[in-house]
Parts: structure tokens; C-alpha cells; sequence
């Protein structure tokens, strides 16, 4: 059963890979901005209060955040299935408040995936990207277009852009990872976990550094 993280820059292709390790390895996929996305397109009291932090590209409070991956980590599949972070801990009091978390339920954290990508290919990724708000898969106009233009390969919906995609939001959001979120390399690097992958190579080969890590071969 794998406990695992996805670290990374926003466009690092945490999400792009979590779909496939979550299948890979049974996993389950808890994506805070996922999350927050529903709660959002729900407009519930969450999507609510969340909105003006994610269209502006900034951090929902801390304790928000960490009230809802402690419901969601709390629940029974996690036990059976494990679990596969993405986009949370994204400050240093989140992870904090995740260690204490794990600790209570006995399932410490294997590997820390860090996904490096240069900032400016950042840009190009999110700004060029289109994703299906009905079933969640991610594309990209250049490297990952759909079959159909504008049509999800999986389920037909409408593929849409991100509000937080657009240029001027992307530049906060990369100011935002580089003071809040970056620390959290070196926090993990110092307790063993950190493991560093080139997330500027394709997709595959992308894919394939990761499972090589998780699967070393002969184990
Ligand atoms: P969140 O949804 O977590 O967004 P993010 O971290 O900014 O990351 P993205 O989802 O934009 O990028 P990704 O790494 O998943 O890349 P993807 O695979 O899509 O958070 C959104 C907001 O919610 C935050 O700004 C904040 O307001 C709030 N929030 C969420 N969590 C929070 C928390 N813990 N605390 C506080 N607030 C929180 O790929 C990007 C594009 O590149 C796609 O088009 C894809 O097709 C393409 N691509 C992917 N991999 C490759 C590759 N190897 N080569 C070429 N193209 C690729
Ligand atoms: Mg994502
Ligand atoms: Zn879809």
C-alpha cells in the first residue's frame, strides 16, 4: 500500500502523472485543488470562501486546507487503497500539520516526488493547457492535445480553461510556489524523502522515471 507525494511548481505535471500512479499502484488521488475546484462549481460555503484565493493564484488559509485533507485522509479507503498527495502540503505549516496527521494514523510517508521544471516552461504548460471539468482529465494545445478540439478523449465533456491559467494569474501563482511552497525541498530533503525527477522530459519518459524509482529493479 503506497503513501506517496507529488511536489512540485504549479505545471510540473503533478496532476498529469497522479492519474496514471493512481491506477498504477490503486492508489487514491487527493488533489486539493481538485477539491477546492468542486467545491467551487458546487458553491458551497468552501467554493465560496475559496474562490477569491484561487483566482487570484493565492494559497487558501492554512487551516482550511489542512481541515480538509485530515476528513478526507481519515476516511476507511484510505487504510485499504493508501493514498497519493498532489498539491498539498504546499507551506511549511501544512506539512507540519501533515506529519502529525500521518503519525496518528500510522501511515508515514514513503517517497516525496519532486517534479522539476524550469519557470518558464511553466508558463507555457499552464497557459496552454485545457481541462475537462467533468471528469478531471488534463490536456495541453501543443504536447497533449485532445482527439477532437475542444472535446475530452474520455468522456465527451467540454474542455475548458482554467480561470487561474490565464497569463497574469500564472506569474502570482510561480511568485507564490517560489515564497511559500519551495521551502518544502529542503523539509523533505532533510528527512530522507525527497526524491528529484526531471519533470521536463515527455510525459512517458516522466512516467517511467517515477515508476523506476518506485520499483527498483530486482526488489
Ligand atoms: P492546484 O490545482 O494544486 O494547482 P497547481 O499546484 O498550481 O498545479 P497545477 O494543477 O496547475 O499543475 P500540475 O502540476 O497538476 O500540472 P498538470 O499535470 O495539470 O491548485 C490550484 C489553487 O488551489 C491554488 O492556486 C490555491 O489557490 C488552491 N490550493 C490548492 N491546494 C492548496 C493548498 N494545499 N493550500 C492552499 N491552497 C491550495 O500539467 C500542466 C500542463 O502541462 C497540462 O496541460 C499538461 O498536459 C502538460 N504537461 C504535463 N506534464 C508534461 C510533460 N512532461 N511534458 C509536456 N507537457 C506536460
Ligand atoms: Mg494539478
Ligand atoms: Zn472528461
Amino acid at each position: 500500500m503506497r503513501r506517496l507525494m507529488l511536489l512540485g511548481p504549479p505545471g510540473a505535471g503533478k496532476g498529469t502523472q497522479a492519474a496514471y500512479l493512481a491506477e498504477r499502484y490503486g492508489v487514491r488521488h487527493i488533489s486539493t485543488g481538485d477539491i477546492l475546484r468542486e467545491a467551487k462549481a458546487a458553491g458551497t460555503p468552501l467554493g465560496l470562501l475559496a474562490k477569491g484565493y484561487m483566482d487570484r493564484g493565492e494559497l487558501v488559509p492554512d487551516e482550511v486546507v489542512i481541515g480538509l485533507v485530515k476528513e478526507r485522509l481519515a476516511q476507511p479507503d484510505i487504510r485499504e487503497r493508501g493514498f497519493l498527495l498532489d498539491g498539498f502540503p504546499r507551506t511549511v505549516a501544512q506539512a507540519e500539520a501533515l506529519d502529525r496527521l500521518l503519525e496518528e494514523l500510522g501511515m508515514p510517508l514513503e517517497a516525496v516526488l519532486n517534479l522539476r521544471v524550469d519557470p518558464e516552461l511553466l508558463a507555457r504548460r499552464l497557459t496552454l493547457r485545457r481541462s475537462c471539468p467533468a471528469c478531471g482529465a488534463v490536456y495541453h494545445l501543443e504536447n497533449r492535445p485532445p482527439k477532437v478540439e475542444g472535446v475530452c478523449d474520455i468522456c465527451g465533456g467540454a474542455l475548458v480553461q482554467r480561470p487561474d491559467d490565464a497569463e497574469e494569474t500564472v506569474r502570482n501563482r510561480l511568485a507564490v510556489y517560489s515564497r511559500q511552497t519551495e521551502p518544502l525541498i529542503a523539509y523533505y530533503t532533510g528527512r530522507g524523502l525527497l526524491v528529484e525527477i526531471d519533470g521536463e522530459q515527455p510525459i512517458e519518459a516522466v512516467r517511467q522515471a517515477i515508476v523506476e524509482v518506485l520499483e527498483p529493479a530486482g526488489r
